[in-house]
């Protein structure tokens, strides 16, 4: 294979400027690597080249001393992946209304690849997806566009994001890559592409073994969710407190991993990548019945959260939720961050509008939600307050004490419950 001349301005190019793309090109910038961070969306690519960064993982001061070193150019235009070694496709893969993948992201963004790639150039597709996405969506659209031929002209391979985004223990750095390319050589070509820039590089022998190594983590977590979420329910009749419960499996030193139960799934991973699976294991007889039934049991909570709240109204103040004003603490799909894609409050808060409840909320880092804006944290005016997302800012021993009637489904105000005052899941 010919090899991209060595004028080439970019080491790597990252198509996509979202939650995965601007943490990969801050990675690879800091690791003195040249990047290309490529979107369709004129004024991201405009407020990226300032240095200023609209991605929590990655602050602006981090990203305003990449750009002012020339480490990390932002553009709209795709005619400059031509000048980059490798190009890594990280897009939205997100399901249809039907329920259905949709790759309309990646498709369109490898149709403009398509024309501009350049022999000897590395592709690595990002994007969680079903297995065998590379081999049979993503290389014959390259291939015909470019007239180019996969793993002979052209590497490509599939290497699944795994940031979590808020987390600091565990970063694009420093969590293991999982590489697998359509040839021998295309895995090798990959994954010298991010031993520059990451600790860890796992090899594995197929693209495929790559999407479904991502599937397979994000699969272990909606079932094992769905596991607890059951059993909180279960807790609820038997008057248990499932906290407690967890908490104690959490002191055997092996062979329990523990996960919290809460009033549903969110964000861009856990409640539709699963579904990626049963899409494609339809093509092979197969029913995927642990991901279907885990989705059963996590599609259910906001509704269990729902009759939660209206016994807590019931009980705590002789009050129905027609006409109870309630306060959703906490919109984000997860604690300190402002991702709010497929968050779990979005249902619980149409429920409880559908029966009548005058529904406000308050989440420090979501300004608009639901068509409604952040309201000030003042629990007192409420006549119920739902503890949705526990994030850390938030003081719960003053909530506890300023609010009327608190519905915690994160076990926030562990420590500071008030009987008849504070319900649990
Ligand atoms: N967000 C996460 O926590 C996370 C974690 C692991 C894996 N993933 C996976 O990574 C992939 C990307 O997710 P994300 O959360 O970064 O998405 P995102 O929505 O945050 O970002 C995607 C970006 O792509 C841009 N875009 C859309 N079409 C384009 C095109 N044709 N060309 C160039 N840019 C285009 C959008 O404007 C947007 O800025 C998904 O498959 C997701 O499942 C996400």
């Amino acid at each position: 294979m010919t090899a991209v001349p060595e004028s080439n301005l970019y080491d790597v190019a990252v198509i996509g400027a979202g939650y995965v793309g601007v943490p990969l090109a801050a990675t690879f910038g800091e690791a003195g690597q040249r990047v290309l961070l490529v979107d369709v969306k004129p004024a991201i690519i405009d407020a990226l080249n300032r240095g200023e960064s609209h991605i929590e993982d990655v602050s602006s001061e981090r990203l305003e001393e990449l750009v002012r070193n020339g480490r990390v150019v932002a553009t709209t235009d795709y005619e400059q992946l031509k000048q980059a070694r490798a190009v890594l496709i990280a897009l939205p893969t997100p399901l249809s209304r039907q329920r259905e993948p949709d790759l309309s992201f990646v498709e369109s963004a490898a149709t403009n690849l398509a024309s501009v790639l350049q022999r000897g150039q590395v592709v690595i597709l990002e994007s969680t997806t079903w297995p065998g996405t590379t081999r049979e969506v993503v290389q014959p659209i390259l291939e015909q566009g470019s007239g180019l031929k996969a793993g002979e002209d052209f590497h490509l391979a599939m290497s699944p994001e795994r940031v979590d985004p808020g987390r600091e223990d565990w970063t694009t750095k420093t969590t293991p890559k999982v590489v697998g390319g359509i040839n021998a050589e295309s895995t090798k070509a990959a994954a010298e592409v991010y031993r520059a820039a990451i600790d860890t590089v796992h090899e594995v022998s197929t693209p495929d073994a790559a999407e479904l190594t991502k599937l397979l983590e994000n699969i272990y977590r909606a079932v094992n969710i769905a596991l607890v979420n059951e059993l909180a329910q279960l807790c609820d009749r038997m008057d248990i407190d499932v906290w407690e419960v967890i908490e104690a499996a959490a002191t055997k030193p092996f062979g329990f991993a523990s996960f919290k139960p809460g009033p549903g799934l969110g964000g861009h991973c856990i409640p539709i990548d699963p579904f990626y699976l049963t899409w494609k294991a339809r093509e092979f007889d197969f029913s995927t019945r642990f991901i279907e039934l885990a989705g059963e049991v996590n599609n259910n909570m906001p509704y269990f959260c729902r009759s939660l709240i209206s016994q807590a109204l019931n009980h705590g103040a002789r009050k129905s939720v027609s006409g109870a004003k309630i306060l959703i603490l906490g919109v984000a799909y997860k604690p300190d961050i402002g991702d709010h894609r497929e968050s779990p409050a979005e249902k619980l808060v149409q429920l409880l509008r559908n029966a009548g409840g005058d529904v406000s909320y308050h989440d420090p880092f979501v300004p608009e939600f639901c068509g409604l804006a952040s309201v000030p944290f003042e629990p007192e005016a409420y006549d119920c307050v739902a503890i949705v997302t526990n994030h850390s800012s938030i003081d719960y021993a003053d909530l506890v004490r300023r609010g009327k009637v608190i519905v915690d489904f994160r076990n926030a105000t562990k420590g500071h419950e008030v009987d008849g005052k504070v319900w649990k899941l």
